[in-house]
């Protein structure tokens, strides 16, 4: 994770963005610490990067990487604001003795926000932040198959924005109107329970929530949707990171699963 010191919102690379709509630093600070202190207190070693000034979106840990057992595939950031954030990842990673992976020149990946581990494959994203030239590439150096999923709605520019699997029960939530077509015949022919989820229940980025366990941390989730996943045999915990969603972020874009 990474503390929220230099979070704002001083550009707009995604439709939740609006530099008129700024962030309230002390509130932010809150609500990252009781994300901190939720993640810690259910069992989780949380280790930490030092902010850099300048790089507001570094706080959304989860585009930093992909991390594989000790293999690191480094993101390349789509957008030039945050480009930036590159060679610090790149830094961290490499003294806590990962072994790092570049992808070729010129490919957009942006790590486990466009990534899925899914059963044994990988579902990996394409059409806004990641390159579908990325997906071979991650699939040679991690040893898993894959699937491509194509991305069209862009308030959903990230994998971890409309799709979540929660593997203790065997649970894929999507929401179809995030994918082309094809995609979705993808997905619906996964061998696991699948909930799909309306446009309104979607833009409460529940597919943005975090799991431990049946624990399962979210934003916000509508009541009729809370039950539907209550029955599930999911416990759900909301958290209020609205400071985060005014950059397009939910819980789980600000945790980089480390292992
Ligand atoms: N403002 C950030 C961006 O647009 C938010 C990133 C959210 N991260 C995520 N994993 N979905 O890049």
């Amino acid at each position: 994770m990474c503390r929220p010191d230099h979070y704002t919102i001083a550009y707009e690379i995604n439709p939740w963005m609006n530099i008129n709509n700024p962030t309230d630093p002390a509130k932010a600070r809150r609500q990252w610490n009781r994300l901190y202190q939720f993640i810690q207190n259910s069992g989780s070693e949380i280790s930490l990067i030092e902010p850099a000034e300048g790089l507001p979106d570094m706080v959304f840990t989860a585009n930093a990487a992909l991390v594989y057992e000790d293999k690191v595939i480094l993101s390349r950031f789509r957008h030039s604001e945050r480009q930036g954030e590159e060679r610090y990842f790149a830094d961290w990673f490499s003294q806590q003795g990962y072994k790092c992976y570049n992808l070729p020149d010129g490919i957009s990946f942006e790590g486990e926000g466009d990534t899925v581990y899914y059963r044994d494959i990988l579902l990996l994203a394409h059409g806004f932040r990641t390159d579908i030239a990325s997906h071979p590439c991650i699939e040679s150096i991690v040893g898993r198959e894959y699937k491509s999923l194509k991305l069209i709605d862009p308030h959903f520019y990230h994998l971890d924005t409309c799709l979540l699997f929660i593997e203790p029960i065997d649970l894929l939530i999507y929401y179809p109107g995030a994918f082309h077509p094809e995609s979705v015949k993808e997905i619906e022919d996964l061998p696991s329970k699948i909930l799909r989820l309306s446009e309104g229940d979607a833009k409460s980025f529940v597919c943005n929530s975090i799991w431990a366990g049946c624990n399962l941390l979210s934003y916000k989730c509508p009541d009729s949707l809370a039950a539907k996943l209550r029955g599930y045999g999911l416990n759900i915990i909301t958290l209020d990171i609205s400071e985060f969603m005014k950059s397009g972020g939910s819980v789980r874009c600000m945790v980089l699963h480390l292992s």
